[in-house]
């Protein structure tokens, strides 16, 4: 895996929106490295699909639409990589790649969704393996293409959600969803980008989503860079502010939807919707319908992920708890039951959870 360095103060980025968090360019892609922001803005230039795995697994590239593209591409890369002309042994050597991609991360289905569109468009092209893998390209390339269309037709439907009144609403976030978490635009921050630029957002509040901080160094950067008016608070700030009225909305992504309106997102969701219940403040989750398991009755079958425990006992490089005699619990997801959503918002519309199954396609 390639460094291409590049530092914050010699790019200029007007508008993160704009920004292209997954980039093909000459044969090879290149990932804003997630890891290094905001502090540095560096491109990781992957060549190869055990690169793209590593990048999914270490978390230079996250969230779930973003994986899902980058796992598209780690496939691409991966069938150059075979040397087979016979059509079915390549088509084995792909589907090893494609399990190497699938273990990277267990909860964000939009991975195993991207593989598997891949993988059938593989088994029915027609001709050799040079047409296959011509053919897998265009796919890559759609599914990056299909999700900012899909970003912005969110944003649409959930501005059109909002609650009406106050004229200017305060939206809490969660995590990160936007530009950098998909192909681009955003999915929960898509919806609240559509709010300011249709004049319908006094602020955001974002939290800080421990432990990995998303909401502290992505969302307020990606704010920051589009200059919308962003407070950042820590996870454990928001059922006072809401307590206090300075909430009017909530709107998170998620990673896997189940059938039943069930939605596994990033830990510290579901709190926030039990709060959200008790302060009588519209929950929404934003997300696209590749993020819907229809396969799946309900959250409870959603796998979490669990995570190392040095990003609980570690802050950066230092360590804030004693080394010894101490467990650690790390999910990186929790579910948040149906009941406590107000409204899915996805590219087709948005729908009480309950009616999510209408949606199927
Ligand atoms: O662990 P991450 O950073 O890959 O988590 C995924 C997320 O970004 C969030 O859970 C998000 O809210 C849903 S993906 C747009």
């Amino acid at each position: 895996m390639g460094r291409a360095f590049f530092k914050l103060d010699t790019v200029t980025i007007s508008n993160s929106s704009q920004v292209n968090p997954i980039l093909w360019k000459d044969n090879q892609v290149f990932l804003i490295d997630q890891t290094r922001l905001p502090g540095e803005y560096q491109l990781v230039e992957i060549n190869s699909s055990q690169d793209m795995a590593k990048a999914i697994r270490t978390m230079i590239v996250r969230g779930a639409p973003a994986i899902g593209v980058s796992a598209a591409y780690g496939l691409y890369l991966g069938a150059t990589e075979i040397e087979d002309t016979d059509r079915a042994a390549f088509l084995l050597k792909l589907e090893k790649i494609a399990q190497l991609l699938r273990e990277t991360r267990p909860t964000a289905v939009n991975l195993f969704w991207a593989i598997s569109l891949m993988l059938k468009v593989a088994h029915q092209t027609i001709g050799g393996v040079e047409e296959i893998k011509k053919a897998l390209l265009v796919q890559a390339k759609n599914i990056q293409k299909e999700d900012i269309e899909t970003c912005l037709a969110i944003g649409e439907h959930g501005l059109a959600a909002l609650p009406k009144t106050p004229t200017k609403l305060t939206i809490l976030t969660h995590c990160n969803t936007g530009a950098l978490a998909t192909a681009g635009y955003g999915t929960a921050l898509g919806v609240i980008r559509s709010a300011w630029n249709a004049g319908r957002l006094e602020r955001v509040f974002a939290d800080e989503t421990r432990p990995r901080l998303q909401g502290a160094k992505l969302t307020v950067w990606e704010c920051v860079q589009d200059k919308i008016p962003v407070t950042l608070i820590t996870d454990s700030m928001a059922a006072h502010c809401m307590k206090q009225g300075m909430i009017q909305a909530v709107i998170v992504g998620a990673d896997r939807i189940a059938a039943n309106g069930d939605a596994a997102n990033k830990i510290g969701t579901y709190g926030l919707s039990v709060i959200s219940k008790r302060h009588n403040v519209p929950f929404y989750v934003a997300a696209p319908l590749s993020t819907v398991d229809f396969s799946l009755d309900t959250g409870s079958s959603i796998p979490i992920e669990e995570r190392e425990d040095s990003e609980i006992y570690q802050i950066g490089e230092t360590r804030i708890s004693p080394t010894e005699g101490v467990n650690y619990y790390n999910p990186a997801f929790d579910v948040t039951p149906a009941e406590l959503i107000t409204a899915i918002i996805t590219e087709k519309a948005a729908v009480k959870p309950d009616e999510l199954v209408k949606l199927s396609y």
